[in-house]
């Protein structure tokens, strides 16, 4: 039993606590004032001399990178943003690989990028199975090639109130929205660290930046994939991994693609697709960290931190009164529901069985 003296010093941390781990003050290494002052001084140094350059760099316009002949892949390709970034990519000389659970919207976003004399594979894929990322990843390597731009777009919504959600469409938001970004970039991240040379490219949203009524799930899960990306990003920079680059991309809501019926948005106009689909293959081309859409919400931001929990709260509930996810039609191929009775909600496509293996290629 430790003595009152004991207690004491463990509370006021001059002795190792009993359940923590924590050094005392006193037996951690320090550094002199002088080596502190001399760091600071380096790192504000550094830090306006990345601002020039950043300056200047907006002025004078950032170089923009040759993706001639590069093996881009496009997940959630089949529709929405993912089919209007491919076409671009296309038109840009990539060779385009799409992945989509939707079987139809794939045949048609590879007979309108070969339309335009683009080449193009496409893969029927569900992101919410690990063993079916990690396979297709192998067949693509073997049919088509190295992978070195990686879009992870593919995304879905639940749009319910947290406790009205069920527990599988909570596990299928973050299956697809996140952790699919895991096994695509254990699957492709290695050649591309191999060759020094690949880009990450993680379609977040504004969402994973600030939290909307029920979208909860959802803002979870793009959260973090803001988070995976930064992580990602410094864990290259400290890998030495100069050649690979990672592009976050954050829009505002976007109109007409599949995703959400009806955003009342209110000041704020909704994003038209081809704009982002533009600013996406910018970044890209540009190996831009962080692009936010649009891009003046990047000097908005910061002020969720500064002014109170109420602002921000009657700021966003009158900015987003209410964002209705679009119910998906069932594609003729995949009319096998998983789900004994499906309500309206549940008509998405990860309530869908995804087709047998055999004839997955488009
Ligand atoms: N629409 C918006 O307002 C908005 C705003 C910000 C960010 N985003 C993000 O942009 C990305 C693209 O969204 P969108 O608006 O084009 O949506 P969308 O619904 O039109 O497209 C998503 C695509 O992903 C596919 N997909 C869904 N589940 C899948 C699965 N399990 N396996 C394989 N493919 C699957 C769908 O079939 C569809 O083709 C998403 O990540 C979304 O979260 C959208």
């Amino acid at each position: 039993m430790a003595s009152d003296r004991e207690s004491t010093e463990y509370m006021n941390g001059i002795r190792p606590g009993p359940l923590t781990r924590e050094i005392p003050e006193c037996m951690r290494d320090k550094y002199t004032i002088i080596q502190t002052i001399l760091d600071v001084l380096a790192f504000l140094m550094l830090a306006i001399g990345h601002v020039i350059q950043a300056i200047y760099r907006s002025i004078r316009g950032h170089p923009k990178k040759d993706l001639k002949g590069c093996i881009a892949l496009v997940t959630g390709g089949g529709g929405g943003l993912g089919s209007l970034v491919a076409l671009r990519l296309a038109r840009l000389g990539c060779v385009v690989v799409l992945w989509d659970i939707n079987r139809q919207g794939l045949e048609d976003t590879v007979k309108l990028v070969k339309g335009i004399g683009g080449k193009c594979f496409g893969y029927v894929v569900d992101l919410a199975s690990r063993d079916d990322i990690y396979n297709t990843a192998k067949q693509v390597e073997k049919e088509v090639g190295k992978v070195s731009l990686l879009i992870n777009n593919a995304g879905v919504v639940s749009g319910q109130y947290l406790l009205d959600t069920p527990d599988y469409l909570i596990q299928r938001t973050f299956d697809v929205n996140i952790l699919a970004h895991f096994w695509t970039v254990k699957a492709f991240l290695p050649a591309m660290i191999e060759d020094n040379d690949g880009h990450i490219v993680t379609i977040a949203s504004m969402a994973g930046q600030v939290g909307v009524a029920k979208l909860v799930d959802y803002c979870a899960s793009k959260s973090a994939a803001c988070g995976f990306d930064e992580a990602l990003r410094l864990e290259l920079e400290v890998k030495g991994a100069k050649g690979v680059n990672t592009s976050l991309i954050c829009p505002y809501f976007i109109r007409a693609t599949g995703m959400f019926e009806e955003v009342n948005s209110r000041f704020v106009p909704t994003l038209s697709p081809n704009e982002v689909a533009d600013r996406v293959v910018l970044a890209i081309r540009t190996n831009e960290p962080v692009a936010v859409i649009p891009s003046y919400f990047r000097l908005l931001l910061p002020f969720k931190w500064i002014v109170p929990w109420a602002c921000i709260s009657e700021l966003i509930r009158g900015l987003v009164p209410d964002a209705v996810p679009a119910p998906m039609p069932l594609p003729d191929t995949l009319q096998k529901p998983v789900l004994a009775t499906p309500s309206k909600a549940d008509s998405r496509p990860m309530t869908l069985t995804p087709p047998s293996r055999h004839d997955r290629q488009v």
